[in-house]
């Protein structure tokens, strides 16, 4: 069963000139699965708190484009919090991890690079279902 000490910060590479800088990622290469979606979160009111669920099979990568904000991970036993604050850092963010995402700077956007599809299925949205789980599959 996936850890907390299983999500790193992947430094991405930065391309930097006079007229500004790139951040490229490639599945498989930058970042440990292929990439089959891709998704945003942007006006995000201060004070609210994104996440609040794990997944069953999909891994992420997490990237503060713009701003920061806090990631709360949870294995089921411990947690740990990582700011991101860099458009060059990605948070890797392997299954069966409970997420919460909180204290998003203003006009902060967070990119997700997504594993899978999107599937309900495929979310634990209650954190002592998502304790049950991880007991069945030790
Ligand atoms: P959710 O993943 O719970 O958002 P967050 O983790 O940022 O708080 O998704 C919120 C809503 O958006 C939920 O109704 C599902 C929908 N949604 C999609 O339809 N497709 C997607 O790719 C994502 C990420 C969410």
């Amino acid at each position: 069963m996936p850890t907390i000490d299983d999500c790193k910060i992947i430094n991405l590479p930065k391309i930097s000139n006079r007229k500004g800088n790139i951040t490229p990622v490639e599945g498989f290469h930058t970042v440990p699965f292929d990439i089959a979606r891709v998704y945003y979160l942007y006006d995000v009111p201060g004070g609210s708190t994104r996440g609040g669920h794990a997944h069953k099979e999909l891994k992420q990568l997490l990237i503060s484009v713009m701003g920061a904000f806090d990631n709360i991970l949870d294995d089921g036993h411990k947690r740990k919090t990582v700011r991101l604050d860099r458009a060059y850092y990605g948070l890797y963010v392997p299954r069966m991890i409970w997420r919460e995402l909180e204290n998003f700077s203003s006009g902060g956007i967070c990119l997700v690079l997504a594993s899978l599809p999107y599937d309900e299925s495929d979310y634990h949205r209650d954190y002592d279902e998502f304790l049950e789980s991880i007991k069945k599959q030790a």
